[in-house]
């Protein structure tokens, strides 16, 4: 059931796709404070909190305090308080009785978690005004699968967006593509995507390709897809503004762009310095941008990935140039440790800075609103433009697209990636943790750059963090420029990672069906052992093991120079202990704590009693899968019992599927 509470006057976001009347009266088990403008829940000692999507920290977010602002922010360390996504549903798992709470609105929210008081939990809004959401049900699953109802059906890509993707900031030119597809041919690893980083445009305009380095992007687009590659260009927020660009033009004559406090087009600068921001709050806007796309499309790209939309700012014109004058006065001064600090947090503090946000508008609605009033939409709404593009550009097939900065409603039109990690063991253990958060708030499609974005990969890491993501939607390598090239041909053994993406493409049967049942019934594809052993206290403190699908649970291996971990059953299960798709051990462990070796390349695969797991034979990418191949490794249950889902990955799939 889901109960629906309006405080104030909340703006729209579109995120909710059911009509329910709201209720008046006090919203059960919280205590209102208009003047604090707060609502607060006083939590039991065991209560656990699932969700908030991508963010810092365990699958249990209980004790910290984390804030909806989305934000540009490289350094995911365990202190940072916000991150590039505002997904604002919690899911209260409690004896007493577990509920669900969707805080719907625009602008900053607090949730303060038992970060203040270990026993209260506090959320806190800039403005009180918000569409609240109470859902309830007797188990996790249900209110998971009621509050996903509420807010619609999650995201579909075509299934080569599960297959392998290559990525790295960036490859430059049509030979270095060329050549990223040939040694991971020559090295056999199955391979279907490449990316194009921004250095793929001409001086980083939209809807632009470098012509020196792409002479013939459409032929190049062919070549590649007949390798079995698809290419996936980055899309950026920011529009360079430059006299003659047509995008910059267009968007000048027709309105598109957010405005200053004067009335005037923001000039505020990312990567081709000053730019242009489209108001995607506008229809019109979204409209005009997302046709754009077509340029692309219409060329062969079949995939996106939305980027810097959080907006990222490195510096609006204006602040610049305060900064300037006041470094002029600093100018042969003797700096003191004020006037140092000062001096350093004048540059320092030009990129992503709240003052700039609070000096831009949108029209939204007929309204006019400060932006900081509803910053938390844009990411969302430039990815809506483009999906609701891709709807009338090519309605008969699907298009891949995520995107960096999002909310709650985005997860309908595109998934997401969850940013500039690093190649830190800490963070190959947060990617997995982020997915049950992520998967609860509607972005099944979703993965973490694999290797990490920052710093430098080693061989070690590089392989388990690909054993970790194994069964991720999202499968991509992607690294940062000025780090140590991470492609797995470029590590001193890439025969040894082969088997591991084989076994990826082996796995994808399985992948794609328990995908694409969640998508269709509002499922979970990636959720906490609490989902199915709620009164396992074990289970549920269980931070680093995940369920996938219906018989599948991970377990894995997350510090460096470790041959083997401890895993918790809540109940009898098969062990693959798999070094290939065809090179196993299966084990037969009871339910309790086992210390389990894994080897490097080794991944410790879970099968539940009473379930199977469909393999197939690996081949060069998605398309060349043979379903034919199929067989099941089953743990008491036969293949009969298994619901394989597949259909050509390619046509939109309209109708839900019966549970
Ligand atoms: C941002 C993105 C990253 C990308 C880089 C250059 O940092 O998060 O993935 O490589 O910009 O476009």
């Amino acid at each position: 059931m889901i109960r629906h509470y309006i405080i104030g006057e909340p703006i729209e976001t579109d995120s909710v796709v059911l009509n329910i009347p709201a209720e008046t009266g006090e919203i059960p088990g919280f205590v209102m404070d208009p003047g604090a403008k707060a609502i607060r829940h006083r939590m039991d000692r065991e209560d656990v909190i699932y969700g908030l999507g991508e963010t810092v920290r365990g699958m249990n977010k209980r004790n910290w305090l984390y804030i909806s602002n989305n934000t540009d922010d490289y350094m995911h360390t365990e202190g940072k308080h916000s991150l590039y996504a505002s997904q604002n549903f919690i899911l209260v798992f409690s004896p007493r009785a577990s509920f669900g709470l969707y805080v719907d609105t625009p602008g900053r929210v607090t949730f303060d978690l038992g970060y203040t008081d270990p026993d209260v939990m506090e959320i806190r809004l800039d403005d009180f005004d918000a569409n609240l959401y109470v859902v309830q049900d007797s188990t996790l699953p249900g209110i998971a699968h009621e509050f996903r109802h509420l807010v619609g059906r999650s995201y579909i890509p075509p299934k080569w967006a599960f297959g392998f993707g290559q990525s790295r900031w960036s490859y430059c030119t049509e030979k270095e593509v060329e050549e990223v597809a040939d040694r991971y041919q020559q090295e056999g690893i199955p391979l279907d995507s490449i990316y194009l980083d921004i250095d793929y445009m001409d001086h980083y305009k939209d809807f632009t390709v470098d012509e020196q380095a792409f002479p013939d992007f459409t032929d190049f687009c062919a070549e590649m897809k007949k390798r079995g590659i698809h290419l996936v260009p980055i899309i950026d927020a920011g529009v360079k503004m430059e006299d003659g660009y047509d995008i910059c033009e267009e968007g000048r004559k027709g309105d598109y762009f957010v405005k200053d406090e004067d009335g005037n087009d923001l000039v505020a600068a990312v990567w081709p310095g000053k730019a242009h921001f489209p108001d995607f709050m506008k229809p019109e806007t979204r409209k005009w941008f997302g046709e754009h796309y077509r340029f692309l499309l219409d060329q062969g790209v079949d995939g996106f990935w939305n980027d810097m939309n959080e907006p990222a700012i490195f510096y609006t014109e204006k602040h610049l140039n305060e900064v300037f004058r006041r470094i002029d006065e600093l100018k042969g001064e003797n700096l003191d440790i004020e006037s140092f600090s000062e001096l350093t947090s004048l540059v320092g503090g030009l990129s992503n800075n709240p003052e700039d946000y609070r000096s831009f508008y949108h029209t939204y609605m007929g309204k006019t609103y400060r932006h900081d009033k509803l910053h938390n939409l844009y990411g969302y709404l430039m990815t809506r433009a483009a999906g609701e593009a891709f709807r009338t550009l090519c309605p008969d097939r699907r298009i891949l697209l995520f995107s960096r900065s999002s909310y709650i409603g985005m997860h309908r039109y595109g998934g997401v990636w969850t940013g500039d990690n690093r190649s830190w063991w800490e963070h190959l253990l947060l990617g997995m943790q982020q997915m049950a958060g992520l998967n609860l708030c509607g972005f099944l499609y979703s993965g973490s750059d694999m290797g990490g974005f920052g710093d430098d990969a080693t061989e070690d890491l590089m392989m388990r963090w690909l054993e970790m993501a194994l069964f991720t939607p999202l499968y991509r390598n992607h690294n940062a420029k000025g780090n140590r090239f991470q492609e797995l041909s470029a590590f001193a053994h890439p025969e040894r990672f082969r088997p591991i993406i084989e076994l990826r493409y082996a796995l994808l049967p399985y992948i794609y069906s328990e995908f694409m049942k969640a998508a269709l019934r509002d499922g979970m594809y990636m959720m906490p052992l609490a989902f199915q052993w709620p009164d396992d206290r074990r289970a549920v403190e269980t931070e680093d093991q995940l369920l996938v699908g219906e018989s599948v649970m991970i377990a894995p291996v997350y510090r460096q120079n470790a041959s083997g971990r401890y895993v918790y059953l809540p109940e009898d299960m098969m062990l693959l202990r798999m070094r290939s798709w065809n090179d196993y051990d299966e084990i037969q462990l009871s339910e309790g704590d086992h210390y389990v070796k894994a080897e490097l390349g080794e991944v410790l695969i879970f099968i539940r009693k009473g379930h199977v797991l469909p393999l197939c034979h690996p081949a060069a990418n998605t398309a060349a899968l043979d379903y034919s191949t199929i067989h099941y490794i089953c743990n008491g249950g036969c293949p009969e019992d298994y619901e394989l889902y597949n259909d050509d990955g390619i046509t939109p799939v309209k109708d839900p599927l019966r549970a």
